[in-house]
């Protein structure tokens, strides 16, 4: 740290560090022409080195208000400026991305004000997981709601059943009648299943954790949607990796979870089109937790070929009731996401309005 030795700096080194290191860097010169633009940049901007070299920043980043204020005012001024919340950067190609950016004055040997350098961080992964927060606080709202509802429904709603089944069995000879009496019968019980959904959701009960085959439970899904949606044009499609290890996971919660969601993929296809199924061993991803080692994760994908979704609708799937179908509860992935969250996963979703839709659940292989 001394100044009084002069460095030896090895710039080999120097670029190395450059080329590897996670944050887009690049700089500018005091016209906002492009001096340097390392790998990370290339990746976050779509946008080659060869393309950035010698343009100017206005001109690779039209329309980016927020970062080319940013430059301009390090440039001006001499001073770093930050901004972590607020930038979207549009690419070529792919989603925008949300970025933190950072502008730091470039100063040469002379101490002179030459140019400026300019930091981005991707922040889509930390987005994320502050959607997920959100989404679970959310659920224990509707938790602590739905329990206490439940409650008060259930009794009455046994009554209206038990009698409606009196009534049906007096009307013996009367089938005109008995079609009224059947509808009360239909109707309360998708009541009380409703309330059974909810009920699980608000009052959590411990995980029961067995090792679970999970190729043979996504097997059994696949056979029972295929016979459900037989009259319709869905293909159902299960790609599994034969020597997936077993899953330390709840069964019942984990076959739920994948039935609501093949389930959703199907009933988002309007006439023909395909739900595929892929379960993976994710070796890209690990999950570290203090004290143990990393946990391989294992990655199943469930890709329907249907309406698809617009980043607006995106926002509201999780939310409790939220439903589009006339017979849909809405529970249905507030009840994948609680499961994952119990069974410390992820959940990621694509999705292309007017092609498809892709889910991506990670669970963590414990053993
Ligand atoms: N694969 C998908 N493609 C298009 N839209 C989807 C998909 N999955 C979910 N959605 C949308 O999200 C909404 C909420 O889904 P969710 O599973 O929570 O409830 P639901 O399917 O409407 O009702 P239920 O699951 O009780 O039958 C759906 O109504 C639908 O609009
Ligand atoms: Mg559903």
């Amino acid at each position: 740290m001394s100044s009084h030795h002069p460095r030896q700096r090895d710039p080999e080194l120097y670029i190395q560090v450059m080329e590897n290191i996670d944050r887009a860097v690049f700089a500018v010169t005091r016209q906002s022409r492009i001096t340097l633009f390392n790998a990370a940049a290339e990746n976050l901007t779509a946008i080659s080195e060869r393309q950035a070299l010698g343009r100017t920043l206005p001109e690779l980043f039209a329309g980016h208000e927020g970062l080319l204020t940013l430059v301009r005012a390090a440039l001006d001024e001499g001073r770093s400026f930050s901004d972590y919340e607020n930038i979207l950067l549009r690419r070529p190609i792919g989603l925008p991305l949300p970025v933190s950016a950072s502008a730091l004055p470039l100063f040469n040997h002379a101490g002179e004000l030459n140019g400026a350098i300019v930091i981005l961080r991707d922040l889509s992964r930390i987005r994320e997981l502050e959607d997920a927060v959100r989404r679970s606080d959310q659920l224990a709202v509707a938790g602590v709601m739905a329990a206490g509802l439940a409650h008060e429904i259930k009794n009455p709603l046994g009554g209206i059943r038990g009698a409606a089944q009196l009534l049906d069995r007096e009307l013996d000879d009367r089938d005109d009648l008995r079609e009224y009496t059947q509808v009360m019968i239909r109707e309360v019980s998708r009541i009380s299943n409703l309330l059974a959904e909810l009920m699980d959701l608000a009052a959590p009960r411990p995980l029961q954790l067995v090792p679970v085959h999970l190729n043979a439970i996504l097997n059994d899904i696949v056979l029972l949607q295929r016979e459900e949606h037989r009259s319709r044009g869905v293909e159902f499609i299960l790609d599994v990796d034969p020597s997936l290890p077993l899953l330390l996971a709840d069964e019942a919660l984990i076959s739920r979870l994948f039935l609501n969601l093949i389930k959703n993929g199907a009933e988002a296809i309007d006439k023909v089109g395909r739900v595929t199924t892929i379960c993976r061993v994710d070796t890209n991803m690990h999950m570290l937790r203090p004290g143990s080692r990393s946990t391989p994760m294992v990655q199943i994908e469930i890709r329907d070929t249907g309406r698809g979704m617009s980043a607006e609708e995106l926002e509201h799937i999780f939310t409790p009731f939220h439903t589009t179908k006339e017979q849909g509860t809405g529970l249905g992935l507030a009840v994948c996401q609680k499961i994952v969250d119990e069974h410390r996963g992820l959940i990621r979703i694509e999705s292309v309005p007017g092609s498809g839709t892709s889910i991506i659940i990670s669970l963590p292989l414990l053993r």
